[in-house]
């Protein structure tokens, strides 16, 4: 039988990658060395998945340790999610963004070669592609990194195509993700980082909520876009994680290496989804509108075409989903 290793699966998108995995029956080990979650989620997996969760309490940049992992589990392929992934923390930081992200991939790719495994699913992102000169992006758009974590993106998927130039049995799948929100429809699991370095959109929203913070400031209203603010594409984080199991399908039928947009191809601005959001609590979310944030764009969305068509997979989940999936989560969380 397949085993799957999972690199950072205790974060936001590999927790939820896992407990689709383990509904679909498909065997997985779990590496990740607990920066960036909190141990209780081996728990909470646990009980979603009703079963054991196999885990090693290890940094990817432990090679040895690595090898012996996937030796030992007798791995097959390998979804690499773990990674730092504050834009912001990487400006400031970014040896250790080169470090851990280039480095730690590099440690496991390593790994894969010395083991023979040659299947790699890798989380790449949109930032790939910085400022979009035109909307919906699809894979040929230029790649212009703004800040140290996209260039980190793209030196791994530059890493990737070489390697495949160098061995033709490798069969990779880049996929760049647009802007993951929501939660597992259980309520136990959502995005519950241990640093708040991440100032995402909704969960600052969530703070709102909450009342760890007294309004949503809206970083500028006067974007070329129809209510000023910023358009993002928004995907349910459990479409996300089918995407990686119809991604694994396909890399374990086909070598080559290919790079798809996973994204839902719709734009949203930020108060059309803090309307939702406040729509699905039934709660108020006052706002600041301050000026536009440094680094951000106008608008960027995906042409998700090329996942549509290739690896036969399309976002199911609607915006009101998100935000429920989301509000259920806090519901459940919130001490
Ligand atoms: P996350 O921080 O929630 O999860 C990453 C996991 O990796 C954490 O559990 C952390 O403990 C672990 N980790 C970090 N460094 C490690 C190391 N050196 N060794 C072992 N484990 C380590 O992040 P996420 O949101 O789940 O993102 C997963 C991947 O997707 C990352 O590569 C990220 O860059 C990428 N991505 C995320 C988004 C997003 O908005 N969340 C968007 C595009 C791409
Ligand atoms: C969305 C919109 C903000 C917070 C980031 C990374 C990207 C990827 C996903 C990893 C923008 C606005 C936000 C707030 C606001 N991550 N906003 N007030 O910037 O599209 O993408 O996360 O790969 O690399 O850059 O997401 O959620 O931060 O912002 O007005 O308090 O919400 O200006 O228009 P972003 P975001």
């Amino acid at each position: 039988m397949s085993c799957i290793l999972i690199s950072g699966g205790f974060g936001y998108i590999g927790s939820h990658t896992a407990t689709l995995l383990s509904e679909k029956n498909q065997k997985y080990v779990i590496v990740d060395n607990f920066s960036n979650c909190k141990r209780e989620i081996v728990d909470k997996i646990r009980t979603i998945t009703k079963n054991k969760v196999c885990f090693y309490d290890c940094d990817i940049r432990d090679n040895k340790n690595l090898i012996k992992i996937i030796n030992e589990n007798k791995v097959t392929s390998v979804i690499h999610f773990a990674a730092l992934k504050s834009v912001s923390e990487s400006i400031v930081n970014p040896l250790e963004y080169y470090e851990v992200n280039v480095n730690g991939t590099i440690s496991l790719l390593k790994a894969m070669q010395l083991t023979g495994v040659k299947k790699f699913l890798f989380s790449s992102s949109a930032a790939v592609y910085g400022e979009p000169d035109f909307c919906p992006i699809d894979e040929s758009h230029i790649l212009k990194p703004l800040n140290p974590y996209a260039q980190t993106k793209i030196i791994i998927e530059n890493i990737l195509k070489d390697i495949y130039k160098a061995e033709k049995n490798w069969s990779v799948a880049c996929l760049r993700y647009f802007n993951p929100i929501g939660a597992h429809k259980s309520g136990l699991i959502g995005d519950d980082p241990l640093s708040g370095k991440n100032a995402n959109l909704m969960p600052e929203i969530i703070k709102v909520v909450r009342g760890i913070k007294d309004y949503l400031e809206v970083f500028g209203d006067d974007y070329p876009t129809p209510d000023g603010t910023g358009i993002r594409d928004y995907i349910h984080i459990m479409d996300l994680a089918e995407a990686h199991y119809k991604a694994l399908n396909f890399i374990d039928k086909k070598n080559g290496i290919n790079f798809f947009n996973i994204g839902t191809g719709k734009g949203v601005s930020v108060l059309e989804l803090k309307k939702a959001f406040e729509n699905v609590s039934g709660l108020n979310v006052p706002i600041k509108i301050s000026k536009r944030r440094e680094g951000d764009c106008a608008a960027c969305f995906a042409n998700p075409k090329k996942a549509n068509d290739i690896l036969k997979w399309s976002a199911k989940y609607d915006l009101n989903q998100m935000c429920e999936s989301s509000w259920k989560f806090v519901n459940r969380n919130s001490k």
